[in-house]
């Protein structure tokens, strides 16, 4: 243990980031212990590395964008039945597994917990993660399965969201037979000297690392490996905050199968360039995603000769894979993107800090980020109407209401 400790205290050092056992004398056992841990198996020199690459993320890169071809599910005509059906056998003969990534917490929203279980206000109460239960076990009973469920969560939110589904029996699904929990992954956050926060609680302050961690998690967790137990070679991941997401869906399973291509996106029309969406693109030739973040305003502008959007692909984080792909995927690293962002901390002198405004580096990687890997992937264009409803923020756009709204029209509800 002294060993140890003294090899911690060199390697912090040797990185700058001695400031991090400032607090150490001052906690109890377990959080002593804790932080050890912390220290341990941190990647120092991957968050030098990204610190470092904060300020070239903004020089104009030479990737080539060009846009994506795509199937359009209203003109598939005689197609369509084919797709279908071979789809439907894929999923009779239980070849598919739905993912949710459900690590974020409903703060946007108003709402204190984990975002699945934030009730978007139907006379039924029903959280995110009900409406999204409801919707798979109703397509499963139409094909005579029960396709195994699996809930992204994060270290913040892991316990409530199982105690919830605890709660609510997991809505008629079995914990580990076809319900099953994973932790993504967290990355320390940064201030803009690029030293490690310690958080209020004296641990290092750690932040999950985007939706992108999900392949690695998947494979760490043994995710995939109890998938191919299950006999599971296709894979549906999706966002918990879209009511209206379609896990199961013959058409693109059937597209992808017959398009032999390991992954297949679902994409909506984009409702203006400003819209918060990420698009559907080719860069360098590999099917990508230009985040609304990221997205220049030409390019978000840019209209054909129809006077239809270039870029009008929008990416609805309704993806599938063929479960190969996700392995491949996983033992890849992604690029991180930062975010600047409000973080109490504890500074050096052992003073809580909380900030005015944004003051800490968060890094995150996108799940579409690794759409590079791919050989090729098959876009469905599917209506908005039938397919997405995000709950993103408390009022107006992509809000409780307007979620609600899409859902009754759906659903036929009063
Ligand atoms: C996201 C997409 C955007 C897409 C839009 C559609 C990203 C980076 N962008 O934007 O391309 O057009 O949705 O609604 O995703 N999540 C985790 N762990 C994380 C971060 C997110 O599980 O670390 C989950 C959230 O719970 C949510 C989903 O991923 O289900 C989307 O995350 P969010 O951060 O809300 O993305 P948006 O900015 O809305």
């Amino acid at each position: 243990m002294e060993d140890d400790f003294e090899e911690i205290k060199w390697n912090l050092k040797k990185y700058g980031q001695e400031h991090l056992l400032n607090g150490y004398n001052n906690l109890s056992e377990t959080k002593q212990k804790q932080l050890l841990d912390q220290l341990r198996h941190i990647d120092y020199q991957l968050l030098n590395s990204l610190y470092n690459n904060i300020k070239k993320e903004n020089t104009t890169s030479n990737d080539k964008i060009t846009p994506i071809e795509y199937f359009d599910k209203e003109k598939l005509y005689d197609d369509y039945d084919v797709y279908k059906a071979i789809g439907e056998k894929a999923i009779r003969n239980r070849k598919l597994a739905a993912v949710t990534m459900a690590g974020g917490q409903g703060t946007r929203l108003g709402h204190n917990g984990p975002k699945g279980t934030f009730d978007i206000g139907l006379e039924s109460h029903k959280s995110l993660f009900e409406l999204l239960s409801d919707s798979l076990k109703e397509q499963g009973k139409k094909y005579g399965v029960i396709i195994p469920w699996f809930i992204m969560t994060s270290r913040e939110n892991n316990d409530q969201t199982i105690e919830f589904f605890a709660k609510h029996r997991f809505f008629g699904y079995e914990k580990d037979k076809n319900i099953f929990f994973f932790k993504q992954g967290e990355l320390p956050m940064l201030d803009t000297e690029g030293k490690i926060l310690i958080g209020e609680d004296g641990l290092v302050k750690e932040a999950a690392d985007g939706h992108g961690g999900i392949y690695e998690a998947l494979v760490k967790n043994g995710m995939t490996k109890k998938m191919r137990e299950l006999g599971v070679e296709w894979i549906f991941i999706g966002g918990v905050d879209n009511c209206l997401v379609k896990m199961v869906d013959p058409v693109l399973m059937g597209i992808a199968i017959s398009k032999h291509v390991t992954a297949a996106g679902k994409s909506v029309v984009k409702a203006n360039p400003q819209e918060k969406v990420g698009v559907f693109c080719k860069k360098n030739g590999k099917p990508s995603v230009v985040e609304y973040t990221e997205i220049p305003k030409e390019m978000a502008e840019m209209t054909d000769e129809k006077g239809q959007l270039v870029y009008g692909e929008s990416h609805i984080l309704c993806n599938l894979f063929n479960i190969d792909a996700v392995e491949r995927m996983g033992n890849k690293p992604l690029p991180y993107h930062t975010a600047f962002k409000k973080a109490t901390y504890i500074d050096k002198n052992g003073n809580k800090v909380v900030p005015d405004g944004p003051n800490a580096y968060k890094f995150e990687a996108f799940l579409f980020d690794a759409f590079g890997e791919l050989d090729d992937m098959a876009i469905l264009r599917v209506k908005r109407e039938e397919e997405f409803a995000p709950v993103k923020n408390a009022t107006g756009t992509d809000s409780p209401e307007t979620a609600r709204e899409l859902y009754r029209k759906f659903y036929k509800l009063k």
